[in-house]
């Protein structure tokens, strides 16, 4: 593969980016031009953001497997797609070669299409960190069905939610999946949520860790007796179905300010050319690097940057199974001296959870094959930076700090390595086609330099959120009706006096722990739903390692005289009814909440009171009842 859109100084950079917002369309169709389509498109880009109603490439016709698989065969039949590392460190790792990646991926679309699964129906695939479950995204994809990864971390209560959303009457997932010294019993969390799904025809399941589950006659089936089948019948390929660009790839859910999550939307073609453009030009990629990103596949990260950016790339795609603290915190590094690693891609909070274990973790760990670092997910504090900088690249090695969203696809602010220059904790510069403006509340644009405000997108890019499955008018309010005419991302931003952007986090009731995106009212849901529990307001707090931390201040009317164990109770509801990925922190028992005469909760006052601010808590004389203030000042956790 060679990469003519590859971007090589600065100035080029410059002058790409004034190209690219001056002609969105001449520059959009030039790159699309690299990859394979069965027909070429008649129009460019055709929008408004009113309705929102975007379109890339109309009239094309594609498959985006066939660019991440098929047109390598050829020349990178026999390079690897991907290298899988296991949890345990004792077990085998597996190389998958293109032309290998592409054999599976045949075999398990038409195991998909054996089951019934046709054109446009919802997969849900909840697997562990396996080459499976990149091929079973894949397959989908193969065969126009549309996947939806669920994390590993969510509940049955939360997955059915999404099930029934999605309407998806299919399920791949493990018997269980390996994560540090834990096993996770996926099959018997998809049992408990199948209670509430009946509208689910086939569950498929492969076997990782042979833990001991139930099947259920004619809906449970085994991922190798299915296999088993398809070797049966002889031809094993399996021709890609033709989708329009527009065609729906798949359903994402992400939380956002109101209670349930939602599921963005993504389609086949501008989501191909974004996540592969920005692979290519954040990372700099060579071919024959291996490039190593520890996000989860159950997370947009996972899918643009460990799937479908790389693998359309032609680049090879580390996986990691386990966690970078087991069995001990210098698994990462480990890793990076096992495959000669080249560009590690990871979020702040596994850095600063890595510094934790100080210098001893990298001794005897041989570094020197990377060459680029990058961040993604939440603000990276300067620290972290500097301790990434000077212990993992040894100071040679550019750091991309990469913006970007669920809705967004792929990267959207960040610096490209090596090309334009780094800042700590700035994102920096907008990728091509990209252009983001800054409002303040009332929708005014803050022009000019060393400003800041609310962070919005003028234009479309090719993989922009297209709707939210089955309810396009949540994604009109959601997104595009804050500020008329204009995406807002829901984040807060700086703009320093040479244009750098610096992303100061959300601006909105949704909280960023560990890198993972979690809504105050889901929470607060959760809460609610405890026995005994009254109200409750959950707002973030700093945390050390985590970036933000879960507090939430309830009121509980339980009989427990043992306030602990009724925390406890309650973290268990929240783990139950979301996962454990949303237990709070802290929680504090109030006997009210400060709430203004309209009934509204001051979060601002919550949020201070959380960060241990007692001091300076602003005008509390428009609340209801001030006292209430005092007292949770004066409450202990
Ligand atoms: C935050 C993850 C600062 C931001 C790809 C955004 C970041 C949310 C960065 C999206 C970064 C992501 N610097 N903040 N480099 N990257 N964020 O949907 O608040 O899981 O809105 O997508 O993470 O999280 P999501």
């Amino acid at each position: 593969m060679s990469y003519p859109y590859q971007i090589k100084s600065y100035d080029e950079y410059k002058e790409v980016y004034k190209k690219s917002i001056q002609d969105p369309e001449g520059f959009w169709g030039d790159i699309a031009k690299n990859f394979a389509w069965r027909k070429k498109w008649d129009k460019v880009l055709e929008w408004n953001f009113s309705e929102p109603n975007v379109k890339w490439f109309q009239g094309g016709k594609l498959n985006i497997t066939e660019n991440c698989l098929d047109r390598h065969l050829e020349k990178l039949g026999d390079k690897p797609a991907i290298i899988w590392e296991p949890n345990n460190p004792e077990d085998h790792s597996r190389t998958i070669t293109y032309k290998q990646l592409y054999n599976k991926v045949c075999q398990f679309a038409n195991v998909l299409k054996n089951n019934g699964v046709k054109k446009g129906d919802r997969v849900c695939i909840y697997m562990g960190m396996i080459p499976e479950l990149a091929i079973a995204v894949l397959a989908c994809a193969r065969i126009g069905a549309i996947h939806s990864v669920i994390f590993g971390g969510f509940s049955a209560q939360s997955i059915a939610d999404r099930l029934q959303d999605a309407k998806a009457e299919f399920i791949v997932t493990c018997d269980g999946a390996f994560r540090g010294a834990k096993d996770i019993p996926l099959k018997s969390v998809i049992d408990d949520a199948l209670i509430a799904c009946p509208f689910v025809k086939k569950v498929i399941v492969y076997t990782r860790t042979r833990t001991p589950i139930s099947m259920i006659k004619g809906r449970d089936v085994w991922w190798e007796d299915e296999i088993l089948k398809v070797e049966s019948q002889g031809d094993q390929t399996c021709d890609a179905e033709e989708m329009d660009a527009e065609d729906m790839l798949f359903i994402l859910y992400t939380s956002g300010s109101t209670g349930k999550p939602k599921g963005v939307v993504h389609t086949c073609a501008g989501y191909m050319i974004y996540t592969t453009y920005t692979f290519v030009n954040v990372f700099q990629y060579k071919p024959g690097e291996i490039h190593f990103c520890t996000a989860d596949i159950g997370w947009i990260t996972g899918h643009s940057y460990i799937v479908y950016g790389p693998l359309s790339a032609g680049a090879t795609s580390l996986m990691f199974e386990g966690i970078p603290t087991w069995p001990d915190a210098g698994r990462f590094w480990d890793i990076v001296d096992k495959f000669r690693v080249n560009i590690l891609y990871t979020a702040p909070t596994a850095i600063r959870s890595l510094m934790g274990f100080g210098l001893d973790p990298l001794k005897g760990k041989n570094l020197s094959s990377l060459r680029v670092l990058g961040t993604v997910g939440e603000p990276i504090n300067e620290e972290a930076w500097h301790w990434y900088d000077e212990h993992i690249g040894k100071k040679k090695c550019p750091i991309v700090d990469t913006w970007w969203q669920t809705e967004t696809g792929g990267t959207m602010i960040s610096n490209l390595a090596g090309i334009t220059p780094a800042k700590p904790s700035f994102a920096t510069l907008p990728m091509p086609g990209v252009e983001p403006i800054f409002v303040d509340e009332n929708g005014k644009e803050i022009e000019g330099n060393s400003v800041g405000g609310n962070l919005c997108i003028k234009q479309p890019w090719p993989s922009i959120i297209r709707t939210t499955y089955g309810d396009h008018e949540r994604c009109r309010t959601n997104y595009f009706a804050t500020y008329p005419n204009l995406y807002f991302t829901g984040d807060g931003a700086l703009r320093d006096e040479n244009g750098f952007y610096r992303i100061t986090g959300r601006v909105d009731d949704v909280l960023n722990v560990s890198g993972h995106r979690i809504g105050t009212a889901e929470v607060e849901n959760a809460i609610n739903m405890h026995s005994g529990v009254v109200e409750s307001a959950v707002v973030g707090y700093p945390h050390d390692i985590k970036g933000q931390g879960i507090y939430a201040y309830v009121i509980y009317t339980g009989h427990h005289s043992d306030d602990d164990l009724a925390r406890k109770d309650i973290s268990a509801t929240v783990a139950r009814i979301i996962g454990p990925i949303a237990r709070p922190d802290k929680i504090q028992f109030v006997k009210g909440l400060p709430k203004t005469r309209s009934g509204k909760i001051m979060r601002r006052i919550l949020r201070k009171i959380a960060e241990g601010e007692l001091k300076n808590l602003g005008d509390t004389t428009t609340l209801l009842d001030p006292g209430v203030v005092e007292e949770i000042k004066g409450g202990k956790l």
